[in-house]
């Protein structure tokens, strides 16, 4: 065993990802994982779940046989974490049920993580941040957050749907298949015209619905594929920069972090980078195996919480399938 330091293994499955990781909070000791791709279209809650209950014995066996391989025993461990929710709820099931069982078994506490707080938690630790301006942009989410007395306050969001789920709806629209956002930003790079699509920020919220509808329009007009990729980007991403230098602003924050799936875009990094640079703020982004949904992120979040005092007792792990960012109660950052 590791001498001293506290190891926690996390279980992520909110969705389609299935994953485990043990952690200290120096770094990765073990991960494994395993993906549900549906058949076709979307994501069936109860097919994803059965997937993760299916394959969560044999991930949990490979986690665990790293670990050992790297000199740590189940034994060692200091805590299970699993992500308590948002998610669909069949898949949250699955995952808490194996994590309850695990942390009975081994006489080690349980500990409920906010999946919305973990991809920020992975952030501030891989990117060595205290108190960021955090824009969490996804295939479920975008939002602008920022710790402020006790809780990560939600400072803007998308009063539709979220940006990467826009991406995806037009990338279908046009042919492309699923996940849309890295071909919209292959396609959008060699363009140069700018085709004039909706912007649309009221107050400190953002909306990409009326963007996704014009943006087919025009691509039914006529328009060039690459030009209505790119001033799709343009668009939305100048939205969401916009929103996040106010919240730097307002908030007197000289930090921003950008996580979720859609922070492996390279143009909304160099657009957020440059507005950073602007204003004498430090920009940063999480390694790409810390920024799409992983273990590792239950797992440290898992840790913080835990040398912060915070378990979750058998009776209050119940998954939460509308758990939101700000009802976590945050007591590490101040
Ligand atoms: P969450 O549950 O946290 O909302 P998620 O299930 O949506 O996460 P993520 O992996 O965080 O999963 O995000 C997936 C989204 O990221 C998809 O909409 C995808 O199109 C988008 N995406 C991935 N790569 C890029 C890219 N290079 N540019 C733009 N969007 C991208
Ligand atoms: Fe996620």
């Amino acid at each position: 065993m590791k001498s001293g330091e506290k190891l926690v293994l996390g279980i992520e499955g909110t969705a389609w990802n299935l994953s485990a990781a043990v952690v200290s909070m120096k770094g990765v000791i073990a991960e494994a994982e395993s993906t549900y791709t549906p058949p076709s279209g979307g994501i069936h809650p109860r097919e994803a779940a059965q997937h993760h209950s299916a394959n969560i014995g044999e991930v949990l066996d490979r986690v665990f046989n790293t670990a050992s391989s790297e000199g740590v025993l189940p034994e060692d461990l200091s805590a299970v974490a699993f992500s308590q929710g948002p998610g669909l709820g069949p898949c949250l099931r699955t995952v808490a049920t194996s994590a309850r069982a695990l942390s009975l078994t081994l006489g080690i506490p349980l500990i409920g993580v906010n999946h919305c707080v973990a991809h920020i938690e992975v952030g501030r630790w891989n990117c060595g941040m205290r108190d960021p301006v955090v824009l969490y942009v996804s295939g479920a989410n975008s939002q602008v957050i920022a710790y402020r007395r006790g809780r990560y306050r939600v400072f803007g969001e998308t009063l539709d749907i979220s940006i990467g789920n826009a991406l995806d709806k037009f990338a279908r629209y046009v042919g492309l298949q699923h996940p849309g956002g890295p071909k919209v930003e292959k396609l959008a790079e060699p363009a140069e015209e700018y085709v004039p699509l909706p912007y649309v920020v009221k107050g400190m919220d953002f909306s990409f619905s009326g963007l996704a509808t014009a943006a087919r329009d025009a691509f039914d007009a006529g328009a060039p594929l690459g030009n209505v990729c790119r001033s799709f980007q343009e668009t939305a991403f100048s939205m969401l920069v916009e929103v996040g230098e106010r919240a730097l602003a307002h908030c007197g924050k000289s930090e921003m972090l950008l996580v979720g799936g859609v922070a492996a875009n390279r143009r909304l990094n160099e657009m957020l980078s440059l507005m950073c640079e602007d204003r004498g703020a430090r920009f940063d982004t999480p390694e790409d195996r810390f920024v799409r949904d992983n273990g590792a992120m239950i797992a440290i979040t898992g840790l913080i919480m835990l040398e912060n005092g915070i378990t979750t007792p058998v009776e209050a792990s119940a998954v939460n399938p509308n758990y939101r960012t700000d009802e976590v109660e945050v007591t590490w950052i101040d």
